[in-house]
């Protein structure tokens, strides 16, 4: 139980909370009414309305860390659509570059000269030489897997307690009692049966999963920010490094998120060393677009494993919508005028205002809790020390107190972060916006504390 919150009061606040947002929102009521003849639960999918306690609302726009409902209601956004629009609504350089190329065709099914630029400077910022693109990082780390797979002559793959990598068969899945079990409906039979999962931060446990040489692919992020925020211990992933390096498994660093925490992604900012490294969600601006870097040896047999008309069968990759001209031209305009290293430095300087922000509100309130901080992300660590893996990581995820805090920013016009994700600073975000936040989380904890 979460130290310092009154459970009645909490209960009694998100009661009242939840009236207010059905008497603000009635054209979305109106619309779900509408909605649920033709799209189950009322939205075309389902985390649309899974991922929030509040009853689906509709969009009418968005501009930039702002978006506005059908009723005409605004919110700040902190939950950056789970960090896939973290370069804010209609950011202007990624609208001229997709309406230029739109009008011209989204998509070929060939290269433009843009996706040969987006690989180069890929290859400049992140240290690795070879790129393949995708439209999802679900995709990307799919393929990943694969290629580990066919080079290494190894079946399993080893994540991490907490993790999330997309809604892959493999990946869906939890550990119980040293078991790996399915953890959704719908998955392939046996599809988890080759996967192990390691606590983070636990290198003997690792070791022991590594050292059978059976294991084709580690895939972690470099700090897990699925169950709100876990931090690696000084060295730990160096170590991660070489002990893949020296039991034959390949590392890939899943930067999905943390590309949008520092400038090159977090495996370049901490100057770590991995065979592969995957990028998607937010550097799509919001067009499907996602992408996977890999070491010179892995894309030179890469190249010799192509899946053509002739010859043995290849890789299975590749998609008829991956790489379209679109997305090509929207990711580069991200890098060349949004992702600079001026844009990060700004982002990073909010997300330590927030973060500061944050631990102020606790230390004013006496609460043993701290704030999350990394780059732009930050949150709410119910406990006084962070935790250093995904079990420990579960206990400051307080759902009701989180859907709590939600209903009653949106009420007053902010859209606070989804449960297993913590409070995330977009490039949009100004400091008027970081203000009004804390002004309201501490409101907030003023309602509910103990
Ligand atoms: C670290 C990480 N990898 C991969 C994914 C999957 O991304 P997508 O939903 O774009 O397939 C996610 C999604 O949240 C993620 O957080």
């Amino acid at each position: 139980m979460t130290p310092g919150i009154d459970r009645n009061r909490l209960a009694t606040l998100a009661s009242a909370e939840n009236a207010a947002f059905a008497a603000r929102t009635p054209k979305s009521t109106a619309m779900r009414a509408r909605a649920g003849a033709v799209l189950p639960n009322a939205v075309p999918m389902q985390w649309m309305t899974a991922l929030y306690r509040t009853p689906a609302i509709y969009v009418a726009g968005g501009e930039g860390a702002n978006f506005t409902d059908i009723d005409g209601n605004a919110y700040c956004d902190f939950n950056v659509c789970d960090l896939s629009m973290t370069m804010g609504y209609g950011p202007a350089p990624i609208v001229e570059a997709v309406s230029k190329q739109v009008a011209m065709g989204a998509h070929y099914l060939l290269a433009t000269e843009a996706a040969v630029e987006v690989a180069e400077s890929l290859a400049a910022r992140c240290g690795l030489p070879f790129w393949q693109f995708t439209t999802t990082a679900s995709a990307a780390n799919i393929e990943v897997m694969r290629v580990a797979r066919t080079l290494t002559g190894r079946q399993k793959i080893v994540v991490f307690g907490g993790h999330y990598h997309g809604h892959i068969d493999e990946t869906l899945a939890y550990e119980a009692n040293g078991e790996t079990l399915p953890g959704q409906l719908g998955l392939t039979p046996g599809a988890t049966d080759h996967t192990v999962i390691v606590p983070f931060n636990d290198l003997p446990a690792l070791d022991a999963a590594l050292r059978g040489r059976d294991v084709a692919l580690v895939l972690t992020e470099p700090a897990l920010t699925n169950s709100l925020l876990v931090l690696p211990d000084p060295g730990y992933l160096a170590e991660v490094r070489r002990l893949t390096a020296a039991y034959g498994t390949y590392l890939c660093i899943d930067e999905a998120h943390t590309f949008q925490f520092a400038y090159g992604g977090l495996a370049r900012d901490w100057g770590l060393e991995c065979d592969f490294i995957v990028l998607g969600k937010g550097f799509g601006t919001g067009i499907s677009f996602a992408l996977y870097g890999m070491s010179a040896p892995i894309g030179a047999r890469y190249a010799e494993l192509l899946d053509g008309e002739s010859g043995p069968k290849g890789l299975a990759t590749g998609g008829t919508t991956y790489a379209s001209a679109l997305a090509v031209v929207a990711a580069k305009a991200a890098l060349d005028q949004v992702l600079t290293p001026d844009g990060y430095a700004r982002l990073k300087a909010n997300g330590a205002t927030l973060a500061d922000g944050i631990d102020a509100i606790i230390t004013r309130r006496g609460l043993p809790w701290r704030a999350f901080r990394l780059g732009p992300r930050t949150g709410y660590c119910l406990r006084p020390d962070l935790p250093r893996n995904g079990r420990e990581a579960s206990l400051s995820i307080d759902k009701d107190l989180i859907a709590a805090r939600r209903v009653y920013m949106a009420n007053r016009g902010v859209w606070e972060a989804i449960w297993s994700a913590g409070t995330q600073v977009s490039f949009a975000h100004s400091r008027a916006d970081l203000d009004r936040y804390l002004d309201l989380a501490e409101a907030f904890l003023g309602e509910v504390q103990a």
